[in-house]
């Protein structure tokens, strides 16, 4: 057993008082194994040496380069009708540097977002087509093909969630997780989101703060964005958004998570998409969502439904261990 491994052990007994979420989110090496559960059920099913638990997440994740930080928005191009998560604004390069593109043949048709050097997490219900699968990453104008920031990557699995369901009046463990061909070298434009782990797992979102990103259709069945959009959401207190879909009889459930601003929404081609979440406590971008589905876009009525990523902690985790 490495000493890390003991450190996280000794970790995990003490982990849940006082200011202990400071403490483990300043250190990404501890947040995992302290989460009790998930490091009983990877212990459980892992063949892998137990040494190798804590490396299979990156550090450095969640982190926007400081290179782009201070760069002024990209103008927008005067004849252009952009705007593709509706009620969006043009990104900032690299300010997502994690979301990712998942098409074929150089079709792109769903987002999704880098967790590791070589996964990708995105919504189930975008895979089911056969022929193979890109990932394209570090992309911005997708218009512009001269840019160097940009990769494909080819797909080598893909695993849906089991319990996958997309049936009349509920849609349930929306989640997919994407393995690539070869591992990607995290640069300026390209590198990992955060995962929700230990005590942010717990955290009460509603009427947080929250960012949904893609490339998706602009206005409900209207035309998609060429620049990378996002918009500013708050999280939907969870009864208000089972109260709105009840109308409908859409049932959404404790593994959902939903988010709306007026005006502003996830839309068509935004699927499998990222939700982030800023903590300001460590500073970085967490994946609390992914884009699932909604009724129509940016409906008042309606929050845009996510799943949740939180509730699929233990799943990613042994997917991502098992697929190398
Ligand atoms: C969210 O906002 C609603 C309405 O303002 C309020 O009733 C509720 O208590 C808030 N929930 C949380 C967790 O802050």
């Amino acid at each position: 057993m490495s000493n890390l491994l003991v450190f996280a052990l000794y970790f995990l007994g003490h982990g849940q008082s006082g200011n202990s979420l400071n403490a483990q989110l300043s250190d990404d090496a501890i947040i995992f194994p302290n989460d009790e559960d998930l490091f009983q059920s990877v212990t459980s099913t892992s063949a892998q040496p137990s040494g190798k638990l804590i490396e299979i997440f990156p550090d450095n994740c969640g982190i926007q380069s400081y290179k782009f930080q201070n760069e002024r928005r990209i103008k927008r191009a005067p004849n252009l009708i952009q705007i593709m998560v509706v009620g969006g604004t043009d990104a900032r390069v690299g300010v997502h540097p994690w979301i990712a593109r998942i098409g074929q043949n150089g079709r792109f048709f769903c987002g999704g977002a880098l967790i590791t050097a070589k996964h990708v997490v995105t919504a189930a219900h975008c895979l089911g087509k056969r022929g193979e699968y890109m990932v394209r990453l570090g992309d911005h104008d997708k218009d512009d093909d001269s840019d160097p920031g940009r990769i494909d990557v080819v797909v080598k699995a893909m695993i849906p969630h089991e319990k996958y369901l997309k049936a009349k009046q509920l849609v349930q463990n929306d989640i997919a997780i994407l393995l690539l061909k070869e591992s990607v070298k995290f640069t300026d434009r390209i590198s990992p989101i955060c995962l929700p782990m230990a005590g942010l797992r717990n955290l009460d979102l509603a009427n947080r703060s929250v960012t949904v990103a893609g490339w998706g259709a602009l206005s409900y069945g209207g035309e998609k964005a060429k620049v990378l959009q996002q918009a500013n959401l708050i999280v939907t207190p969870h009864n208000e958004c089972i109260q709105s879909y009840k109308s409908i009889k859409l049932l959404i459930n404790n593994d959902q998570i939903c988010a709306n601003n007026p005006g502003k929404d996830a839309c068509g081609g935004d699927s499998g998409g990222p939700l982030t979440f800023f903590y300001p406590e460590s500073r970085r971008h967490y994946l609390v969502g992914i884009v699932s589905f909604g009724y129509k876009c940016a409906d008042e009525r309606f929050p845009g439904v996510y799943a949740r990523t939180t509730s699929y902690m233990n799943w990613i985790t042994e997917k991502v261990m098992n697929m190398n």
